[in-house]
Order: C-alpha cells, then sequence, then structure tokens
C-alpha cells in the first residue's frame, strides 16, 4: 500500500485574501499531523511563504504564467509522490490560467489522472464581489475539480459574508465541496509571523508566551477546519 496525498491549490487571484496565511497554516497542520507536505510557490516575485518555509519542508518557485511554469509544476508533483503537494497561487496567476486555460486545464486533468494525484482546490475569498466572479472564472476553466470555499475570519465573522452566502455559487460549490471558515489571528500575532517570515511551527517556539497562547487558540480553529477537508491518511493505493 502506498499513500497518495493529494495537491491542494491555495487560490483566491486577489493580493491580499489571505492565500500565504492558509498556506502557512496547512503546512502547519500537516507537519503536525506528521503528514509529508512540500511546497509550490507560484508568487515568484515574492516568494513569501518559501521564506518562510525553506528550511522546514522542501520548496520550489514555478511562475504558472508561462508554459515553463507549469512543466515545472508537474514534474515537482511527480518527483514528490509520497507528499501532500502544497500550491501557494500568486495573484496574478489568474492571467496564465486563463490563458492557458482550456487545454491546459484538459492536459493537466489527464496528467495528474496519471500520476494518480487528485487536485483539491481552497479558495480564500474576502466579502467583496470580485473573489466570487474570480472563483466563477476559475470554475469554468477547471470545471470538475473539488472545489472549498475559504470565508477568511480576518475580514468579518461568516455572516458577514452575505454575497457568498446568498449566491447560486455557494450552492454549486457544496454540491461536491464545503464552504470553511478560516479563523482570525490577533493582528499582533499575525505581524510578527509575517514580518520575521517565519512559520507557524517557529512562531510556536520562539514567541512570548501571550502571542503563543493567541497562536494555540487560533491553530486549534485551524485544526477544526482543515480536519474537514483534509485526510491525513491520504488515499491508498495498492501497488
Ligand atoms: N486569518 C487571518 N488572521 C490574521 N491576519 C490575517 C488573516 N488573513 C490575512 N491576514 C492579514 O492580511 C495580510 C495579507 O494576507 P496574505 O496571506 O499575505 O494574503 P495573500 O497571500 O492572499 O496576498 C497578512 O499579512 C495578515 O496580516
Ligand atoms: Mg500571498
Amino acid at each position: 500500500m502506498d499513500t497518495v496525498h493529494p495537491i491542494y491549490l491555495v487560490g483566491g487571484s486577489k493580493g491580499g485574501v489571505g492565500k500565504s496565511m492558509v498556506t502557512l497554516a496547512m503546512a502547519d497542520y500537516l507537519q503536525r499531523k506528521g503528514t509529508h507536505a512540500v511546497l509550490l510557490e507560484t508568487d515568484t516575485s515574492n516568494p513569501d511563504v518559501v521564506k518562510a518555509l525553506r528550511d522546514e519542508i522542501k520548496c520550489a518557485a514555478y511562475n504558472l504564467d508561462d508554459a515553463d511554469g507549469w512543466i515545472g509544476f508537474v514534474n515537482f508533483c511527480d518527483t514528490h509522490r509520497g507528499a501532500a503537494v502544497i500550491v501557494n497561487t500568486a495573484a496574478r496567476n489568474q492571467a496564465g490560467v486563463t490563458r492557458y486555460g482550456g487545454t491546459l486545464a484538459r492536459t493537466l486533468a489527464r496528467t495528474l489522472a496519471e500520476l494518480e494525484r487528485q487536485l483539491v482546490v481552497l479558495w480564500v475569498i474576502n466579502r467583496q464581489r470580485d473573489s466570487l466572479e474570480l472563483l466563477h472564472i476559475f470554475g469554468q476553466t477547471f470545471p470538475d475539480t473539488l472545489t472549498h470555499v475559504v470565508r477568511n475570519g480576518y475580514f468579518g465573522e461568516p455572516d458577514k459574508f452575505t454575497l457568498y452566502q446568498e449566491s447560486q455559487l455557494r450552492k454549486t460549490i457544496e454540491t461536491k465541496g464545503r464552504s470553511l471558515d478560516f479563523p482570525d489571528l490577533a493582528d499582533r500575532v499575525a505581524d510578527e509571523v509575517r514580518s520575521q517570515r517565519i512559520s507557524i511551527r517557529k512562531a510556536a517556539e520562539v514567541m512570548q508566551i501571550g502571542q503563543r497562547a493567541e497562536l494555540f487558540r487560533w491553530r486549534e480553529l485551524c485544526d477544526d477546519m482543515f480536519s474537514k477537508v483534509i485526510s491525513i491518511e491520504g488515499i491508498g493505493h495498492e501497488q
């Protein structure tokens, strides 16, 4: 029996919706569960998550705006067959996804099937309309992909996400995927994590006790969220 983990794509297109925070939290979650994880950063101009994680897990950066990047991406997934691949996407990559989208999505789906890798999308949203519009476009490009929506609590309580709550898109998402709530981390702790470019694991070791208490509170809520969509065992495959 060999364990195959999915490729988790943290999307959301827009800058500042919390993709990097979700990626950091997911890496921390998988590490703590003892799941081998690797990171693929597609924001090559600002690889902030790589800076935080490169001492802990295998990281690579590819620009998905060109064909070369996509080739690197697929090969990276092939090389790290035994690992959960976390893909942190850049705001920019919508262009690449749209440009290469139609054919790429089909090819990618085939290629990942050949690699026996499932693609799972976590789409991070704020309360504005454009994060939903971009999700709609993404869904058209990758129609059969299991997609979960992550309401980032940084922007308010779940019931404040009224546009999403009342949308047809939510109904569509929830036929296969889930609507999730990513917890808000106190600004003081979040700012420290981001400005020092450290991982959550590292922060849990080095921060002062007050910040650490807040971090642990947040982590437990992250666990609740990720446990709904991440299977630690991966998917078993007979060899
Ligand atoms: N859940 C959250 N809790 C606390 N702060 C957050 C959260 N989500 C986002 N932030 C803040 O917003 C900033 C931008 O988030 P980031 O993850 O870098 O967005 P993106 O990667 O989508 O551009 C972070 O540096 C952080 O300060
Ligand atoms: Mg980012």
